[in-house]
C-alpha cells in the first residue's frame, strides 16, 4: 500500500432523496440544502489531485413512489465521485425522525462496500446526526479520521420548539430529541474536526453542547457553485425569465427588489411587504418581486403555508400594491441564477430580511451576480456582508429601517457599482473550491498528527483489506509449544498481507493481553474475548464491538442463573475477574456435579435462558443464549463481508466446538481435549496430529487455506 496514493473520503448523509442528477430539493423536509452540500462537497472534494475517491454514502430507497434512480447501488457523479447507496431498514422512504434504529445496519453495510472495493477511508465525514451515529463507530473500528457537520443542531430545534409553546412531550414523540441529541454529544466528542458554517453556529449552537473542544471547530461556509451565477454584461437581453416577472409591472425598467425564499414565518415576508408599502419613495422608485417557491392551489398547501401566501395576497391588495409587485405562481430551479440577473441588470437590490438567518446561501448567490444585498443582522448575512462588502444589515423587526436600508441602496448609483463589483469578487471565496482548500488543509493537519500520536497504529484496516481471516484458540491451541509457536509466528509473517489475525479466548480482555505477552503470540486484528461474550479490534488500543454486545443482550439474567447454580453439586464460582456482564464462570467438577444436560435442565424449568459451554473437564461458562466464541465468529463474518469459507479457526476444547463447527474450516490441535471427541466426522472439521500451534499450520495446510486463494485487491470494482 503505497502512501502516494489520494485520499479516499467516505461522505455520509443517511436521510433524504440524494441524486447526481436533477436533485429533488425542497420535495420534502430532509431534501434540501444538506442534500445540495453534500453533492457540492462530493464533487468539489474529487476534482482535487490529492484525493482520488470520494464517495457519498446514502440510504438505498427501493419503492415506486420516488425515482428508481434511489434505488440504485452505485451512481457516478463525477469523475471520482460517486453515490453508494446502502440497504437501511425497509425499503420505503422514511423521514429522518424514524431512521435511528437502522444506523448499526447502515454502519454495517458501509463495512461490507469498504471490502467490496477493498478500500479503507481516509476520512470519514458524517453530516447530520444521524450519519453521526455511523461516523462514530466507523472510525473506531477503522482507525479513520472523523469530520463531522452538525447541518442543525437539535439543542437549538429544542428550543425553538420550546419557545413556540410546543410540549416537551409532543417534541419528544414528534423528533425523537433525546437520541438526537445523544448522537450528537457522542459525535461532537469523537469527531476529529467539526466543520461549521458561521462562528455563531460554533458560539450559539455547538456551545449548548459539552465536550467539543475549541481547537476541534472549523469554519467554513459552505461553498456556492458559482459557475451559474455571475453578473449581467452589458448589452446583454433581459433573460427569458423576464416574462415571468415583468407581466406584474406596469413600469418594468425600474430597478427591482427581489426576495427569494421558502414560504416559511421565519423568513418574515409580511414584514417586507409593510416596509415597501408604507415608504413612498421607495415605492415609487422600485418594482418588489416576491418569488416564494412554487404553488399550484394555495387553498390546497399546508396550513403555515397557506397562511403566509394568503396574508401576501391581502397585504398586496389593502395596500393596493398592483402593478409594483410581481408574486409568479412557479419558477423553475434553472431560472433562479437569471433572476438575479435580472434584479442585476434593473440596478436592484436583493433582500432577505428572515427573522434568524445562521447562513443565507441567497446572498452569496446575489454577491456572485453583482447584485448588491440587504438582509438581516444575524450570523449568516454579516459574515458574508462583512466579506462582500455588498450591501446593509437591518433589524428584520423594524419595517422603517428595512425601508431605508433598501432605499439607500438603490438611490446612490456609485455606491451601488462599488457595492455590485466587491460582492462578485468576495464571493468568490465563499466557493466550493475556496472550502475544499481549507477543508484538506485541516484534514491533513489531523491525518499527521494522527500518525504522530500513534505511530504504529494500522490505520487501514486488516479485517476490510486481508482476503482470509484466521482466528485461533490461545491456551493449548497456540501456547503449549514454544518452538511450534515461533513456527507460527514465521509463518504468519510471511502472510500478514492476505491474512488478517484473531484470537477467540475464553479469558477477559486483561488476561488475554497478558497471555498474548506472555508468549510472545503476534498481535491480533480482532479479540474474542470472554468465551466470545465480547469482541474487540487493535493493536495496541482496544476498541469495543459494542453492535456485538447489543445483540446479544436477550434475557440474561445473571443474578438468577447463580441463585439456580447455587444449589447445584460439584459447582464453584470462578474468582470475580472472570465474571464478565455477560459471562458467568464456575469450575466444574465432573465427578461430583450431575451431568450438563440436568444442569441445563433446572435453568430451563426455573424459565432462564443461558448457553452452557463445559471445557476441559473443568469449567462451565454460562453465557446468554446467541454468545459464544462460533457466535462472535459469525458475527464478525457478516459484519465485515467476509465470507465464512475465507475463515479458518483452531482450537483444542470445548469452548472451540461452536467456532470449529460455524462454517469456517475448523482445525483441531492434537493435544485436544476429550469433549471435542463428538466433533470426529464434522463436515469441515479437520483433526490434526500435530499438538499446539503445529496443529493449526497442519490444519492450514490440509485446507490449503492461503495458496488455493485467488490473489486479492488488485482490481478495484468501481460498479
Ligand atoms: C478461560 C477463562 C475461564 C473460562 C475458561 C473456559 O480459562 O479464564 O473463565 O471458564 O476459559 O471457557
Ligand atoms: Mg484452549
Amino acid at each position: 500500500m503505497s502512501n502516494v496514493r489520494g485520499l479516499y473520503i467516505a461522505l455520509i448523509s443517511v436521510h433524504g432523496l440524494i441524486r447526481g442528477t436533477n436533485p429533488e430539493l425542497g420535495r420534502d423536509a430532509d431534501t434540501g440544502g444538506q442534500v445540495q452540500y453534500v453533492l457540492d462537497l462530493a464533487r468539489a472534494l474529487s476534482e482535487r489531485p490529492d484525493v482520488d475517491r470520494v464517495e457519498l454514502m446514502t440510504r438505498q430507497i427501493l419503492s415506486t413512489n420516488v425515482g428508481t434512480q434511489y434505488g440504485e447501488p452505485i451512481e457516478q457523479i463525477a469523475d471520482k465521485a460517486w453515490i453508494v447507496r446502502l440497504p437501511c431498514g425497509p425499503n420505503r422512504y422514511l423521514h429522518k425522525e424514524t431512521l435511528w434504529p437502522y444506523m448499526p445496519q447502515f454502519t454495517d453495510e458501509a463495512l461490507q462496500h469498504f471490502r467490496r472495493i477493498r478500500r479503507v477511508p481516509d476520512v470519514v465525514h458524517s453530516h447530520y446526526a444521524d450519519a453521526g451515529v455511523v461516523g462514530v463507530r466507523l472510525s473506531k473500528l477503522l482507525g479513520a479520521t472523523l469530520v463531522h457537520t452538525g447541518h442543525s443542531l437539535g439543542k437549538s430545534k429544542q428550543l425553538r420548539l420550546l419557545d413556540k409553546g410546543l410540549a416537551p412531550e409532543t417534541i419528544e414523540k414528534r423528533y425523537r430529541m433525546t437520541r438526537r441529541i445523544a448522537a450528537e454529544e457522542a459525535v461532537l466528542e469523537a469527531a476529529d474536526l467539526v466543520i461549521a458554517s458561521t462562528d455563531q453556529e460554533v458560539e450559539e449552537q455547538w456551545g449548548q453542547y459539552l465536550g467539543g473542544s475549541p481547537s476541534r471547530m472549523l469554519v467554513i461556509p459552505p461553498g456556492v457553485d458559482l459557475s451559474r451565477f455571475r453578473p449581467p454584461r452589458r448589452g446583454n437581453p433581459p433573460p427569458a425569465v423576464a416574462a415571468n416577472i415583468d407581466r406584474f409591472f406596469s413600469q418594468p425598467k425600474k430597478p427591482l427588489i427581489l426576495a427569494l425564499q421558502r414560504p416559511d414565518e421565519r423568513k418574515n415576508l409580511a414584514t417586507l411587504i409593510r416596509a415597501y408599502a408604507e415608504h413612498d419613495e421607495l415605492k415609487s422608485r422600485a418594482n418588489l418581486a416576491l418569488v416564494i417557491g412554487t404553488r399550484d392551489d394555495i387553498t390546497k398547501l399546508p396550513k403555515a403555508q397557506r397562511t403566509i401566501l394568503t396574508e401576501m395576497l391581502m397585504l398586496i391588495d389593502r395596500y393596493d400594491l398592483h402593478g409594483s409587485v410581481a408574486y409568479p405562481k412557479s419558477h423553475h430551479p434553472d431560472d433562479v441564477p437569471d433572476l438575479y440577473r435580472l434584479a442585476a441588470m434593473r440596478r436592484g437590490v436583493f433582500v432577505n430580511p428572515a427573522l434568524t438567518e445562521p447562513f443565507g446561501l441567497t446572498l452569496i448567490e446575489s454577491a456572485a451576480s453583482g447584485l448588491p444585498v440587504v438582509a438581516t443582522d444575524d450570523g449568516g448575512p454579516s459574515a458574508i456582508i462583512g466579506a462582500c462588502r455588498n450591501g446593509l444589515l437591518v433589524n428584520a423587526l423594524d419595517a422603517g429601517e428595512i425601508a431605508d436600508a433598501l432605499h439607500e441602496v438603490l438611490v446612490d448609483s456609485g455606491a451601488w457599482r462599488r457595492r455590485s463589483k466587491s460582492g462578485v469578487r468576495g464571493a468568490h471565496g465563499f466557493s466550493w473550491s475556496g472550502h475544499v482548500d481549507r477543508y484538506l488543509k485541516a484534514v491533513r493537519r489531523r491525518l499527521r498528527s494522527r500518525v504522530r500520536r500513534r505511530p504504529t497504529e494500522v490505520p487501514r484496516h486488516p479485517l476490510v483489506l486481508a482476503d482470509r481471516l484466521l482466528v485461533c484458540d490461545i491456551d493449548y491451541t497456540l501456547t503449549g509449544d514454544h518452538a511450534a509457536l515461533d513456527r507460527f509466528r514465521g509463518w504468519l509473517d510471511a502472510h500478514r498481507g492476505e491474512v488478517a489475525f484473531g484470537i477467540a479466548t475464553g479469558r477477559v480482555l486483561s488476561n488475554t493481553i497478558r497471555a498474548l505477552k506472555q508468549w510472545r503470540i503476534p498481535r491480533p486484528d480482532v479479540l474474542i474475548t470472554a468465551v466470545g461474550s465480547e469482541v474487540y479490534y487493535g493493536r495496541r488500543r482496544f476498541v469495543d464491538d459494542v453492535g456485538w454486545r447489543r445483540l446479544i443482550d436477550r434475557r440474561w439474567e445473571p443474578e438468577r442463573l447463580r441463585e439456580v447454580l447455587a444449589a447445584v453439586r460439584g459447582l464453584r464460582l470462578q474468582p470475580k475477574a472472570d465474571q464478565r456482564p455477560f459471562k458467568l464462570s464456575y469450575f466444574i467438577d465432573p465427578k461430583k456435579a450431575p451431568p450438563i444436560a440436568e444442569i441445563r435442565r433446572r435453568i430451563r424449568s426455573a424459565e432462564l435462558d443461558a448457553k452452557l459451554i463445559y471445557s476441559h473437564e473443568a469449567y462451565l461458562d454460562l453465557l446468554p443464549a446467541r454468545a459464544s466464541k462460533g457466535g462472535a465468529l459469525k458475527y464478525l463474518a457478516h459484519r465485515w463481508g467476509l465470507p465464512l469459507e475465507h475463515l479458518l479457526v483452531a482450537g483444542d476444547s470445548g469452548n472451540d466446538t461452536e467456532m470449529l463447527t460455524s462454517g469456517a474450516f475448523g482445525v483441531i490441535v492434537g493435544n485436544y481435549s476429550p469433549e471435542l471427541e463428538a466433533l470426529r466426522g464434522e463436515p469441515g472439521v479437520y483433526f490434526a496430529t500435530a499438538k499446539y500451534a503445529d496443529g493449526i499450520l497442519e490444519g492450514i495446510e490440509h485446507f490449503g487455506f492461503v495458496d488455493g486463494s485467488e490473489s486479492a485487491g488488485d482490481d478495484i470494482d468501481e460498479g
